[in-house]
Order: C-alpha cells, then sequence, then structure tokens
C-alpha cells in the first residue's frame, strides 16, 4: 500500500510554496526533513515534488532519464548559456557530451593541471604581498578571482585582467537576474518595462563579442595552445567529422566558463570556513600537506597522496553543496514510488538534504572528514553523496574540480593563518550555487614554515 503523499502549503495562501522557494536550501535541511523521503509543494499552476529518496532519484536521473527533461529553472539559464552542455536536451546534448567528454580525460587534465599550478601560484605569491602584515580579506572573493582565472587559463590561456574583472561583474549581475526570474516569475513582464532585461542582453552581448573575438583569433593560430577552447575547436563529430558551428562553440565556451568557476569556488568558501571553525582537522591537514609536498606546489602526480585534503573537501561539499539541487521535469506522465507525477511538474532532488540523512552519516551535521574514510565510503550507497549529480548529465567537470581545489587548499593551508572576522555572519544563500551571503571575511595572515 502506499501512503500518501505529504502536501506542504505553507504559510501565505496566496503565495504557495514561499518558504520553500525564497530558501529551498534551508527549507529542505530544515522543515522539510520533517516531511519525509518525497512530499509535494504546490506552487501556482506547477507541482514541485521534493525528494531525498535514493530510489525515486536513481529512476529520475539514472534508469527513466530519457523521460526527464531539465527543470524551468535551467531554461531561464538559456538566455544566458544558449544551448551548451548544462541547458541542451536530446540528441543534440548527446552529442555534444560525446565531443567534449575527451577534453575532460586524465591525460587532457594533466595538461591542464600545469595551468592551474602556474595561475596558483601567482595567485599565492601575490596574496603573499597583501598579508604579510595580517589583513581582513573576504575570501570568498578571494576563491572567486583565483578560480575565475584557473577557468579563464584552461579555457582560453589568458589572463587579461581587465577583461576578467568585467566578466566577473556580468556573472554576477547575470546571476542574480536569472535567479529573480526564476523565484518571481510574476515579475518577469515588468523586468522587459524598468530596463532590467535590456541590461541584460548589453552584459551578454559584450560578453559574446569577446568570445567571438578569442574564438577567431584561436581559428587563425597555427600553434594553438593545449586548453578547452582549443579542445572544443578541434573536436569532431565521430560519424559526421563535423565541427561545431560557431554559435555553439559560444555556448559551450560560456557555459563552461559560468559551470567551472562559481561552484569550486563556493565550495572553496565553505571548506575555509569550516576550516576556521575546526582547529584539530586544519591541524592534521595541515600535517598531511607539509609531508607529502613539503615546499613544493602540488604536481599531478601528488593528488593520491592528498588523501585528507580529499576527504575534507568531500565532507565541505557534504555539508555545503555548491550544487545544492537538480530539478528535473518528466515529458510524460510518470510514477515514482507509487505516487503519480504529472508531466510539465518539478521533481526538486534535495542534494543538501541527502548529505544530512542520518542513515547514511554518522554525524550528519557536522563537520567530521571521517565520513569519508575508504571504509566508511564503501558502506554507503552511491547516491548518498552526489555533489556533482548522477546519471549521463553528471557533472564532466568533477574530475576537474577536485584536483583544482586539492590544489588551491593544499597552498592556501600550508602558508596562511586565516580567522574567521569575530562577529562576521554566516549565512548560506541558494543562488544558482549555494554561497556565503555576506561573504566569509577572515583576518588571514602570511605563515612562517
Ligand atoms: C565543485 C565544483 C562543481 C560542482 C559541485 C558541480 C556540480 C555539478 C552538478 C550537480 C551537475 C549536474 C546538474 C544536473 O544534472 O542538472 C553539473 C553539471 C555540469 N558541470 Fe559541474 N560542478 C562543478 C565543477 C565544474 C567544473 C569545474 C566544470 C567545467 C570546467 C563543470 C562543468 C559542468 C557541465 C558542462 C555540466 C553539464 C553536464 C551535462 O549535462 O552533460 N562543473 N555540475
Amino acid at each position: 500500500m502506499v501512503s500518501e503523499l505529504p502536501v506542504f502549503k505553507g504559510k501565505n495562501p496566496l503565495i504557495p510554496g514561499t518558504e520553500f522557494l525564497m530558501d529551498p536550501f534551508r527549507f529542505t535541511t530544515g522543515k522539510g526533513m520533517s516531511l519525509g523521503s518525497f512530499y509535494r509543494i504546490p506552487f501556482f499552476f506547477r507541482k514541485i515534488f521534493v525528494t531525498t529518496d535514493l530510489e525515486a532519484i536513481a529512476h529520475v536521473l539514472q534508469r527513466n532519464q530519457k523521460n526527464y527533461r531539465k527543470s524551468f529553472a535551467y531554461r531561464n539559464l538559456r538566455l544566458a548559456l544558449g544551448n551548451g552542455l548544462v541547458t541542451n536536451e536530446g540528441e543534440s546534448w548527446f552529442q555534444q557530451r560525446r565531443l567534449i567528454q575527451p577534453g575532460f580525460h586524465k591525460a587532457k587534465l594533466e595538461g591542464l593541471f600545469v595551468a592551474m599550478g602556474e595561475v596558483a601560484e601567482r595567485y599565492f605569491a601575490d596574496l603573499r604581498r597583501r598579508t604579510e602584515k595580517p589583513t581582513v580579506l573576504d575570501l570568498s572573493v578571494e576563491m572567486m578571482k583565483v578560480t575565475a582565472d584557473i577557468v579563464l587559463k584552461t579555457l582560453f590561456s589568458t589572463d587579461n585582467k581587465a577583461d576578467i574583472a568585467e566578466m566577473y561583474r556580468i556573472m554576477v549581475d547575470a546571476q542574480d537576474y536569472l535567479v529573480d526570474r526564476t523565484t518571481k516569475p510574476y515579475f518577469v513582464p515588468f523586468y522587459y518595462v524598468n530596463g532590467r532585461h535590456r541590461h541584460f542582453r548589453k552584459d551578454m552581448d559584450w560578453f559574446d563579442r569577446q568570445l567571438y573575438a578569442l574564438v577567431d583569433e584561436r581559428r587563425a593560430m597555427t600553434n594553438r595552445p593545449n586548453d578547452l577552447l582549443t579542445m572544443l575547436l578541434e573536436a569532431r563529430d565521430a560519424d559526421t567529422g563535423e565541427a561545431m558551428s560557431d554559435q555553439q562553440l559560444r555556448d559551450e565556451a560560456i557555459t563552461l566558463f559560468a559551470a567551472g568557476h562559481e561552484t569550486s569556488s563556493n565550495g572553496l568558501s565553505w571548506i575555509l570556513y569550516l576550516l576556521s571553525q575546526h582547529p584539530e582537522v586544519l591541524r592534521s591537514l595541515r600535517n598531511e600537506v607539509d609531508e607529502v609536498l613539503g615546499d613544493r606546489t602540488p604536481t599531478f602526480n601528488d593528488l593520491p597522496g592528498l588523501s585528507y585534503p580529499m576527504q575534507v573537501i568531500k565532507e565541505g561539499m557534504r555539508l555545503y553543496p555548491p550544487a545544492f539541487a537538480i530539478g528535473r521535469e518528466p515529458i510524460e506522465d510518470d510514477v515514482i514510488l507509487g505516487h503519480r507525477v504529472p508531466a510539465g511538474s518539478v521533481v526538486f532532488i534535495a542534494i543538501a538534504a541527502v548529505h544530512r540523512n542520518p542513515d547514511w552519516y554518522e554525524r550528519p551535521t557536522d563537520f567530521y572528514p571521517e565520513h569519508f574514510l575508504p571504509e566508511a565510503e564503501k558502506e554507503r550507497p552511491r547516491l548518498a553523496y552526489m555533489p556533482f549529480g548522477a546519471g549521463p548529465r553528471m557533472c564532466i567537470g568533477n574530475h576537474f574540480a577536485l584536483m583544482e581545489m586539492q590544489l588551491l587548499l593544499a597552498m592556501m593551508v600550508r602558508r596562511f593563518n586565516f580567522e574567521l572576522l569575530p562577529g562576521h555572519p554566516i549565512k548560506p544563500e541558494p543562488l544558482i550555487t549555494l554561497k556565503p551571503r555576506y561573504g566569509v571575511k577572515m583576518r588571514v595572515g602570511w605563515r612562517e614554515s
């Protein structure tokens, strides 16, 4: 017998589901936990089904994934990302994924890691200059800078500071706009009248001009650098031998830029915050980093030896997964766990709540890197940890992100002391990714070995 599905209407019957929509991270990891692993939230003419049930997740993302497309929130992202891998669907997505996947194979990543190392060395040398005397910095801004520099270097082999600064600004503004369109759909017509949409379009046009100029320049080169743009430009379809159109190249490049830095940067900001609150973990981390690396910058071959840093990274992304949820819509009516889920409704996979389920984690709300000891990981079902999603649409950049985070974390803890500014508020803000709303303000100082 299938039990009745819990329905959460919320406090305000005129705007149903507001508590969920205004802060889905807080809701799903708080009140939502008491509603069970599958519940429904009415939202105007849509039904939102929230789940943390691993069977339901496997059904939607793996077994019956052909019947699902990305939810309406991703359709707003299309306004910025076009038809890149994150927003593309169906056969066209499959072809693009097949074309791009080889760019993220181990041998390619090894090459990209060298570029990452160069950016990191430059960044930390500069940070050292700025913190010879302990200085207050917002580490979430710092992490955004260095991860954006890394993605621009590995994607375009560029480090033009003026353009980078403008790109940050555009990405931040665009994200705010697209999130507002998704969470407050009733204001959308207004944005066309008050100039907000026009401003967004103007920014995107600027971005496109930069990208097309880079692509043209790259096409003309005989000796192309070994980066992701060259990979995109030279990729050929296995069946037809065709290359990507300029429009597709633009969409994939902007997608990799957008998907590739904010997630890692927010992940690192949360980890640094957690470390500032857990000196015993920081001490063990430093010990291992010192032992494995001494005074060297990590090489690709050092990464497997940095096992405790990897546990810390995984644990940080368990508590604060940068992609805290995944949304899908059934194309045809479906049945999940015995309940009818009509076409066009939203299935909201609450990754952050899965990660805090006491069935899978001994200390669900604590920062406890032992959750990721090899024995503990083996005992847990695979989907109980899914910061990179699951199924065919799992993150293409997962290894890229993990090696980048290992590199940056190792270099940061080895040479810098950081302490959260007393009284600084820490509040998760679930935009497209989960970021610390007021940043992570720390007193940072250079640390002699
Ligand atoms: C900590 C860092 C990262 C996290 C937590 C993360 C998380 C995710 C998640 C959860 C998805 C699946 C979304 C869905 O199924 O709807 C995804 C997809 C994707 N990610 Fe990441 N990501 C990270 C870093 C990166 C990096 C570094 C890149 C590229 C350099 C990247 C590129 C992509 C792309 C292109 C997709 C779409 C894949 C497809 O649908 O075929 N991500 N990511």
